[in-house]
């Protein structure tokens, strides 16, 4: 098993980049985010680890008080030849009492020290470029408070179409506004957005954000070309705004194209400066989504109003959880883990070849779709019936209305994409979902849904 696929190697950079001053982020910050200060509680917390200190301070329970003697695991881990081989892990003790007490916002430091591991490899950071990492309850919940440390009610964000559907409720929410830029097989037309930000209008704050999944984007499932991200870096500098590198889908990247950079590796080699990037990365679809485990990297000061609110809020992801990922990891080391996320890549792959060919079977001719070359879904085009509105303008067919009212009573669901737009548009375009099905089940459900499309264009 050969670890993760070949990367395409970020250029060299000539010397250290340049950091982006703290005052940056103070510019940025959401005035909650700036009026948001660490919890008075759970800083003094941090002064538990002086070394000889008795601390009176904290309201932690007892771990005598506590049920549990042991955490014992079953975990399968990669073997040399690529089989699974089941290890016995046991949680006791000292490592029991972590996982049972209070932790702190930013993750346990074991966790953490981990993944700035595997980021320095992965993403080839010296320590010294102005990053950290952060832990949070998943990406989802990064994401959240990522928007409200950023974003204020009437800000203008830059997404992309079709985007997540997970995020856009959180800033629409919070007021704002977008402007959607059309992604196609390269990613993020990077071209559109120049054009949009060259013709800004002046008397407008320009959009501060641009939120971007850059590995087979969901719902798309396209993953940005090295050339993209690149433009989009160098966009990003002209026109001063902060990449939200949502991804999720790194590990799960299968293309025949190498494997791009992430705007994280790529940034200081790039533009010779760092700290626009903000990068999150899930533990949910290569370890288990009930973890509820996610990460940060990116500046100090924005991950630092993250965990302010995270303080005030979950206070921490939870520590069973972040314990039970630290003894994996432990056990698996950064090759062990790079191993176990590329046997999860290749399942993904076998299961689109899967889903490929049960849509060449029953759905050529009434639909249109391009392979993804990452994570778990296909972006479908149904050809159901076009309309014009009232100035004769073509309108896509409607695939949520078709999904509601036909495919559900014929036994078959789909994600109508109209969800994945922020311009509220009517598409026939659909998000069908490779992971979780039996080959069988596949070919069933493309089956159905093939009779009742055929059915609809034909009524
Ligand atoms: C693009 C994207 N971002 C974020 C998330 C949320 O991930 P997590 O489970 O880590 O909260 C998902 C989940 O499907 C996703 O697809």
């Amino acid at each position: 098993m050969s670890p993760q696929p070949q990367s395409t190697e970020a250029p060299a950079a000539a010397s250290r980049p340049t950091i982006l001053p703290v005052q940056f982020y103070e510019d940025r910050l959401s005035v909650s985010a700036s009026a948001r200060k660490p919890s008075p509680l759970w800083e003094l917390f941090s002064a538990e680890s002086n070394p000889g200190l008795l601390s009176l301070l904290a309201g932690k329970p007892h771990p005598d008080t506590f049920p549990f003697e042991y955490i014992h695991l079953g975990v399968r881990s990669p073997g040399a030849a690529g089989e699974q081989v089941t290890k016995e892990l046991t949680i006791k003790d000292e490592e029991l009492h972590v996982a049972m007490q209070y932790g702190m916002a930013p993750g346990e430091k074991e966790l953490r020290d981990w993944l700035t591991t595997l980021t320095e490899r992965v993403h080839s950071r010296g320590l010294n470029e102005g990053w950290r990492v952060s832990i949070g309850a998943g990406s989802q919940d990064l994401l959240y408070k990522a928007f409200n440390a950023l974003l204020n009610p009437g800000d203008t964000v830059i997404v992309e179409g079709p985007t997540y559907p997970g995020a856009t409720p959180i800033m629409t929410a919070l007021g704002c506004k977008y402007v959607s830029i059309d992604v196609d097989n390269d990613g993020i037309i990077a071209s559109d957005l120049e054009k949009v930000l060259d013709n800004w209008d002046s008397s407008k704050p320009k959009p501060k954000v641009v939120y971007t999944i850059p590995f087979g984007s969901n719902p798309a499932g396209v993953t940005a070309s090295y050339e993209r991200r690149v433009k989009m870096l160098k966009l990003a500098k002209k026109h001063d705004f902060i990449i939200l590198e949502d991804d999720p889908y790194y590990f799960l990247y299968y293309g025949d194209r190498p494997r791009p950079p992430s705007y994280f590796s790529l940034e200081g080699k790039i533009l010779g400066e760092v700290g626009r990037v903000l990068r999150f990365d899930s533990f949910s679809k290569v370890m288990a989504a009930g973890l509820r485990l996610g990460w940060l990297t990116g500046p100090d000061r924005l991950l630092g109003a993250i965990e302010a609110h995270s303080m005030i809020n979950v206070v921490q992801a939870s520590s069973i959880s972040q314990i039970l990922a630290i003894k994996v990891l432990k056990e698996w080391g950064i090759d062990g883990f790079l191993k176990h996320v590329q046997n999860a890549a290749n399942f993904y792959k076998r299961r689109r070849d899967v889903m490929a060919a049960a849509l060449d079977r029953h759905m050529k001719g009434i639909a249109e779709w391009t392979q993804p070359d990452a994570a778990m879904f296909f972006w479908i085009k149904l050809k159901l019936p076009a309309s014009v509105d009232l100035q004769n303008v073509e309108i896509d067919g409607d695939s949520t209305t078709f999904i509601r009212s036909k495919a559900i009573d014929r036994g078959v669901l789909v994600l109508p994409g109209a969800t994945s737009f922020v311009d509220g548009r009517q598409t026939a375009r659909v998000r069908v979902s490779f992971s979780l099905l039996s080959d069988e089940a596949t070919e069933e459900a493309i089956k159905r849904l093939a009779t009742v499309l055929t059915e609809e264009i034909h009524s």
